[in-house]
């Protein structure tokens, strides 16, 4: 059967499943499932560490080879640095954007350097919206709880009391700059309610909040005249006598030359490890993000955190092909939207936590009732024009702007048809381990937003990251800037690197990769 006759399942069920409500699940259910059926739970997956802080624990083979990897540096490395910061900002994301704007405004010398354009990240891409206790039926405390059962109670509590408690002046900020949030008539905030939340919290600009945010703080990077490194990928980083961050090596994309930064302190705001694809999985995230500042704190010698749990999001697009893994916003669901199997049959509550609604969703599929396209892919309908039939003509278009352009330009109307979805590779939920003030275990190496870890638990809930990266950018580009006041720069040296390598020849030598990989592994080689 083609596409069209596939869908009209849903068309057929909609008004007998319009009313329908469906509970969330116990927590005992809820673990029984995961365990079955998430790819957090598939053991052939996963190796321990042969060395390093995290040596013993386990992690998906892909990042375990990555972790385990060589530098890129080889010989003798000229390190006469061309650049000097007081802060030295790696990753041009949200978190990026965050810590240079606070570190400049707190009067320090910052140097922003990406390893693609300013902006090219996650953040740019995120749809649903940011959580941020605002509502007045609402409260830091609410947000607390959901977030920590969100996180099977794994969160670290004190990242979680600082995150949830600075949400309100976030916003306060983000506005002051010129963010165009989505208003109620009356002038206040809208909120929306997110899967896992026990109140409306998600504060929106449609479907492109991430697009929003970047604009401004993008703009505002360029309009205070924050240094700039474009094209300009991490490599290594360097440490004086003592083990404490000093600076880094970047390799030069345009040029392959390498470009040395000397700086009093680093804040890696590097993102995700979508591109590793694990476990085979599509992905959502853009084509940067390859877990490089995992690789390059790993050595070091930062611990990790929750490295052995990724978020799969439940909606990554399955048709058409050239969509594959990219995003259906979970927003979607929150207005309504419907998981439908081939049977036609809802099958979850679909806001229930991400790891609850892919692991129903992986479940249909492995039991035979997902719906199989001409191309070989599995997924489930998303019943898109039940929002249409449930709040007037033109609600889709009109509070999904972004995801209608997305599939238009395939000739889909999800106004008209469900779309096919299936779990995408979204987040790590784990990263560098921080502290409030965003500091690793090494002196002087901060990490921001999805490359720390502890502030999720092992299942983080949606528009909990877009608050992470502002509120840790934030903290980090502070307590970076007002720190390098009393502090000379270090020496730069690569003592670190040597130290791993020993480690690594100790345990029978690297994994065989360099890394950082910079770019995922399909593109053409930087060499
Ligand atoms: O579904 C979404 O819009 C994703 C949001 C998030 O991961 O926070």
């Amino acid at each position: 059967m083609d596409i069209h006759e596939l869908q009209q399942i849903v068309h057929k069920t909609r008004d007998a499943r319009r009313k329908q409500t469906f509970p969330r699940l116990s927590p005992a259910d809820r673990d029984q499932l995961i365990h079955k059926h998430h790819p957090d739970f598939r053991a052939s997956a996963y190796r321990p560490l042969r060395f390093g802080p995290n040596e013993g624990e386990k992690t998906v083979i892909e990042l375990a080879t990555l972790l385990e990897g060589d530098s890129a540096l080889n010989g003798q490395v000229d390190l006469t640095p061309q650049y000097q910061a007081d802060v030295l900002v790696i990753g041009g994301g949200g978190a990026g954007c965050a810590a240079a704007l606070h570190a400049h405004e707190a009067g320090a010398k910052v140097i922003l350097a990406t390893k693609l354009r300013l902006g090219d990240s996650n953040s740019v891409m995120a749809q649903g919206g940011m959580q941020i206790s605002v509502a007045p039926e609402d409260s830091p405390v609410t947000h607390f709880i959901d977030t920590l059962k969100g996180g099977h109670m794994q969160n670290d509590h004190d990242l979680l009391k600082v995150m949830v408690e600075e949400g309100p002046s976030i916003a306060k900020w983000l506005i002051g700059l010129g963010v165009l949030f989505d208003r109620q008539a009356d002038g206040n905030l809208h909120v929306k309610k997110g899967g896992g939340s026990s109140k409306p919290r998600l504060v929106t600009c449609s479907d492109y909040t991430g697009l929003e945010i970047m604009r401004v703080l993008k703009d505002e990077v360029i309009n205070q005249k924050i240094q700039l490194l474009e094209f300009a990928a991490a490599i290594e980083l360097l440490s004086d006598d003592e083990g404490n961050c000093t600076g880094a090596i970047f390799k030069d994309l345009d040029n392959h030359r390498h470009v040395v930064v000397a700086a009093k302190s680093v804040i890696l705001a590097t993102g995700g490890i979508g591109r590793l694809h694990i476990q085979g999985f599509p992905t959502s995230n853009h084509y940067g993000a390859t877990g490089d500042g995992l690789c390059l704190a790993y050595r070091m010698g930062a611990k990790l955190a929750h490295i052995d749990t990724f978020q799969y999001h439940p909606s990554g697009a399955v048709y058409p092909e050239q969509l594959i893994g990219a995003l259906v916003t979970e927003g979607i669901r929150s207005d309504g939207g419907q998981l439908v199997n081939a049977q036609g049959e809802r099958f979850v509550n679909e806001l229930d936590t991400r790891d609850v609604v892919s692991s129903s969703i992986i479940r249909e599929c492995e039991e035979g009732r997902g719906i199989r396209t001409t191309a070989g892919r599995v997924g489930v309908w998303l019943d898109t024009p039940l929002l249409d039939a449930e709040h007037g003509a033109g609600t889709v278009e009109k509070h999904f702007p972004a995801m209608m352009l997305q599939f238009e330009r395939f000739g889909i109307d999800i106004s008209k048809d469900p779309v096919l979805i299936y779990p995408t590779l979204h987040y790590q939920n784990g990263g560098v381990r921080i502290d409030t003030n965003s500091e690793t275990g090494v002196k002087n190496l901060f990490v921001a937003g999805e490359a720390s870890g502890g502030l999720h638990g092992r299942n983080r809930l949606m528009g909990n990251s877009l608050l992470d990266l502002m509120v840790f950018g934030k903290r980090s580009g502070l307590t970076a800037a007002t720190r390098t006041g009393s502090m000379k720069q270090g020496k730069l040296t690569l003592k670190h690197l040597e130290r791993f390598r020993v480690e690594a020849k100790k345990h029978g030598n690297s994994s065989g990769v360099i890394s950082p990989m910079v770019l995922p592994a399909y593109t053409r080689k930087v060499s």
